[in-house]
């Protein structure tokens, strides 16, 4: 322990690490070592951890119960942190970003669209959009065995899977490509809007601000038509007539069209890059692991014997929907998100000033060694029934949790269980290479680089 660690623990501060600022400014540390710097601090100082930057100060929390008393327990006093206002950028005052009692009412509105049911409805969807990309890549090189990127096809899946199930028979080929270009670039931006260095407002004529202006144009468009068709028109049973359809059971109103286009980008921002990235880890650890990837082959062949999988059969793929969340654990899409205090608390014993940033990592508490025996090793086993009884509900954490847990967990879980079964029934995936793929910790964990894979046809 050292004098400084002492002396901030008697002013009743957290302890914590120097931040590596010379690394931060010029950015010469590789991402991996941002991730491992976090691990270590928790490690070190957790589960507690303050860290100081501009004098701004920021907590890490690393323990189930902490996490759960900011997300669950004491939820009010926690808002969402300055790191989301890039995102408001794009999606307005959607529901990932709104507050308050605004935020009560439009996530009462959306969460029938999200209902078992209807994610039970979008199941064949889910596989039909799979089965028509494993076509793509049959008759083409990747299916004579020519390496690919399978992030990127994987987010072109994703994406097209999402959209459908938003607009339904409503939107195109070519539609959905201008959608999937817009939305990549406004990933990126998003993404370099984040982080700890002051930059310029986006309102400022730099190309790369004028090319997210119309970036957003495009994309606004393509969706303001496709609500205005489905007003005229009526009918669908998509996401989006859900969202039309949706009234305050007090007031009677409506979602309004500005809402509307904030939430159904929002829907298509948060629910697509996510998804494509669990599941290029989940083939990532799959292709490194044969005697999993085997077992996992079992259970596909013994419960699907060839045929697609439905929706009916996800209760017995257990080994599957094991191996999706061992990945997520491992590489959790959302590898990190953060809260403001309102008013001044304590955690831990430490004090939290109000607009302090409090900092949860699924990534840091996924490999924390107290809850997760040899956590850096890949063991979907984990996850098989009653395995999970002593384990902390907040020691998991991919989808966060509490009152603003993802309202689309249940999608992705079953769009990621059928994906991954639908594909793995007829391919093994190998990696073109034998070397690591690093993690990049921008807004999403994504594969930096991307995965590359060569397609081996199952006899
Ligand atoms: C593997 C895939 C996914 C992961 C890992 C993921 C992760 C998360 C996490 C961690 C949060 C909470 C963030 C916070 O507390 O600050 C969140 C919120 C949210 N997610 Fe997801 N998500 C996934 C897929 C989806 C899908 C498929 C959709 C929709 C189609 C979606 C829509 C949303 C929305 C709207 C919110 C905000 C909810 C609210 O604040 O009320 N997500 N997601």
């Amino acid at each position: 322990m050292t004098i400084k660690t002492e002396k901030a623990r008697s002013k009743g501060l957290a302890p914590g690490p120097k931040l590596p600022i010379a690394k931060m400014l010029f950015g010469n540390g590789g991402p991996e070592e941002q991730l491992d710097f976090l691990l270590s601090a928790a490690r070190d100082y957790g589960p507690v951890v303050g860290f100081r930057w501009l004098n701004r100060r920021s907590l890490l929390l690393d323990h189930p119960n902490h996490i759960e008393y900011v997300l669950r327990i004491n939820n009010r006093n926690y808002l969402k942190s300055k790191n989301y206002d890039p995102v408001r950028l794009v999606v307005g005052e959607g529901l990932i970003v709104s507050e308050g009692e605004f935020w009560r009412r439009q996530r009462r509105l959306a969460q029938p669209a999200f209902h078992r049911k209807r994610i039970a409805s979008l199941a064949s969807l889910m596989v039909d959009e799979t089965e028509a990309m494993l076509e793509r890549w049959a008759s083409s090189a990747r299916g004579r065995g020519e390496p690919f990127d399978l992030h990127r096809e994987i987010g072109i899946l994703t994406l097209k899977i999402v959209a459908k199930a938003l607009f339904g028979a409503d939107v195109g080929e070519d539609a959905v490509g201008r959608i999937s270009e817009a939305q990549t670039f406004l990933n990126g931006y998003v993404d370099s809007r984040m982080g700890a260095l002051p930059k310029l407002p986006h309102q400022v004529p730099t190309p790369h601000n004028v090319r997210y202006r119309l970036a957003l144009k495009d994309l606004e468009g393509i969706v303001y038509s496709l609500i205005d068709r489905r007003r005229r028109d009526g009918g669908g049973e998509d996401l989006l007539s859900m969202l039309l359809e949706a009234r305050d059971q007090e007031t009677g109103e409506g979602i309004g069209d500005v809402q509307l286009r904030n939430e159904v980008m929002t829907l298509l921002i948060a629910g697509n890059e996510t998804t494509a990235v669990a599941l290029s880890w989940t083939w990532y650890l799959l292709s490194g692991h044969p005697a999993i990837n085997q077992k996992l082959h079992e259970e596909l062949d013994a419960v699907l014997g060839g045929r697609a999988p439905t929706f009916e059969d996800l209760p017995r793929l257990s080994y599957t929907t094991a191996v999706l969340k061992e990945a997520m654990r491992l590489y959790p899409p959302a590898w990190i998100f953060s809260r403001r205090p309102v008013e001044d608390d304590e955690i831990g014993g430490y004090r939290v000033s109000a607009g302090t940033t409090v900092l949860i990592s699924p990534y840091v508490t996924h490999r924390n060694p107290v809850y997760w025996e040899d956590p850096q090793t890949f063991n979907p086993e984990r996850f098989e029934e009653g395995r999970s009884a002593d384990r902390p509900e907040f020691a998991y954490l991919p989808f966060g949790g509490g009152p603003r847990k993802c309202i689309g967990d249940r999608f992705a879980l079953v769009e990621g269980v059928l994906v991954l079964a639908t594909v793995a029934q007829r391919y093994n995936l190998r990696l073109a290479q034998e070397r690591k793929v690093a993690p990049e910790p921008l807004v999403t964990l994504r594969p930096k680089e991307g995965i590359p894979i060569i397609l081996e046809e199952r006899s």
